[in-house]
């Protein structure tokens, strides 16, 4: 809890002046306190999308955009891909330490034993349309547990917090597979407990009861990455989503159904989607400046997709892994001078040579490589946004516990610049 300034801060207007309190982080830019601005000084602050405003304390991730680094509970994200694996991870963000192996075996234990759903809830799949997104299946299926799961919805309560958490890690794969499985018209196919994480996943996804299903430990422990990288990102717009629905005391279903919704527009995790659309309408080499022309033109709405972050002004450390990543899959499977790899491999160089790029900082994000991979996987590029969901569940879940947990939390309520009219009163109809 942040209470004990660093510095202070002098604000003057008109002729007063103000002392506002300032926090040092353990890393990152100082934060300015300001929540006894309005009624000391009342004025309110304006920052349309958050671009200067911290809007909570958290200890489990931080980024630091300038020097393109990610760290979960200040381990380093590049470390943990490449030697932990997504169970540990989740482990570590929502308890803040690395398991000892009891601990994770218990905790694995227990997010194996929760992967099936309520058996009703397969009619609940079957009311949606079969051509519905799994994104909008998504969404109103995790909105339902809390239909389905009363013992788990009393945040007062820790123990119903602690497995409204688990249920939420595990059902997940089960929830995003019935939602492919629904839209494709094949068989819903459950959990075994036998599978790790992501196998488990695959074979939801991909098995059918006709014939056996065997799961790659190479695709398998690609898609445990891609987990991995998606895990956590501290503020973003679908965490912040969670933080403010929870702040009313919304059961943690309904909070995490909302963060999906944040998280399916194409600004956010919908960026999969759209950037892997993009590198097939581009097509082909030759077409590239033709489309980085248009990023440029600002009478055009067309961004490249898969570039530029609000917080990384450098490499996206998770580009960077899953770049690699999507050479070894494509590797694995045989998929040699893959034209969509190419023209992704093409377009990040002349874009990363263009001034118009280099100066604003726009460099890959996550979501530039990922697709390729998914896609090579067998994943419809409609599935990638619901994997990316999956992922980011203990990412809501570990910030959810840590704002239910924090003794100063509150509702949240934005004040706004308001250039509406002013007071006048109300004209009957036949008067307008
Ligand atoms: N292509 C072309 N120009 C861009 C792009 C892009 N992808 N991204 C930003 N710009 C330009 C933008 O036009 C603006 O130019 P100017 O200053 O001349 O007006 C400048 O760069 C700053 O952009 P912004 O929109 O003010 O920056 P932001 O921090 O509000 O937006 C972003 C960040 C991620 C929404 C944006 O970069 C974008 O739309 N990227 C494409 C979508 C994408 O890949 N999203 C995935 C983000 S990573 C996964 C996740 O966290 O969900």
């Amino acid at each position: 809890m942040a209470d004990t300034p660093t510095k202070t801060a002098t604000l003057s207007i008109d002729d007063q002046t103000f002392d506002l309190p300032i926090y040092s982080p353990t890393a990152g830019p100082d934060v300015l306190d300001i929540r006894k601005l309005y009624a000391q000084a009342g004025v309110f602050t304006y920052d349309p999308g958050f671009t200067s405003t911290a809007s909570c304390d958290s200890t489990i991730t931080f980024i630091d955009g300038d020097k393109g680094e990610l760290l979960h509970r200040g381990y380093p994200i590049d470390q943990l891909a490449e030697k932990s694996h997504y169970l540990e991870v989740c482990y570590l963000l929502l308890y803040g330490e690395l398991p000892s192996a009891t601990e994770l075996e218990t905790f694995e234990n227990t997010i194996t034993r929760h992967t099936m759903l309520h058996e009703q809830m397969q009619y609940f799949f079957r009311g949606f349309r079969r051509d519905a997104h799994p994104m909008a299946t998504m969404v109103g299926v995790v909105g339902a547990m809390s239909a389905f799961y009363h013992d788990s919805t009393d945040i007062s309560d820790n123990k119903q917090r602690e497995i409204a958490s688990h249920r939420l890690i595990a059902k997940m794969p089960t929830i995003a597979a019935w939602a492919y499985k629904y839209s494709i018209g094949q068989p819903f196919v459950y959990p075994r407990n036998d599978l790790s994480y992501a196998a488990n996943f695959l074979h939801m996804c991909f098995s059918v009861p006709a014939e056996p299903y065997h799961v790659d430990p190479i695709l398998s422990r690609a898609m445990d990455r891609i987990f991995t990288l998606h895990a956590d990102h501290e503020q973003n717009a679908s965490t912040s989503t969670v933080r403010l629905a929870s702040s009313s005391g919304a059961n943690p279903f309904a909070c995490i159904a909302a963060g999906i919704a944040c998280l399916w527009g194409p600004a956010h995790g919908g960026a999969n989607q759209a950037c892997l659309e993009m590198l097939k309408e581009i097509g082909t080499v030759d077409k590239i400046p033709e489309y980085i022309a248009r990023a440029k033109d600002k009478n055009d709405p067309f961004r490249l997709m898969g570039f530029g972050h609000r917080v990384y002004k450098n490499f996206d450390p998770r580009a960077t892994v899953m770049k690699k990543s999507a050479d070894e899959v494509l590797d694995l499977l045989g998929i040699e001078n893959n034209p969509i790899l190419q023209v992704a491999k093409e377009l990040e160089k002349q874009a990363l040579e263009d001034p118009y790029f280099s100066e604003k900082k726009l460099f890959p994000n996550v979501d530039f490589y990922s697709g390729i991979i998914l896609e090579a996987m067998g994943f419809p590029t409609s599935m990638f946004t619901p994997i990316f969901a999956l992922s980011r569940t203990v990412g809501w879940v570990s910030q959810w516990k840590e704002q239910l947990a924090d003794p100063q939390h509150k509702i949240g309520r934005p004040r706004q610049l308001y250039l509406g009219s002013t007071a006048r009163d109300y004209t009957d109809i036949e008067n307008r």
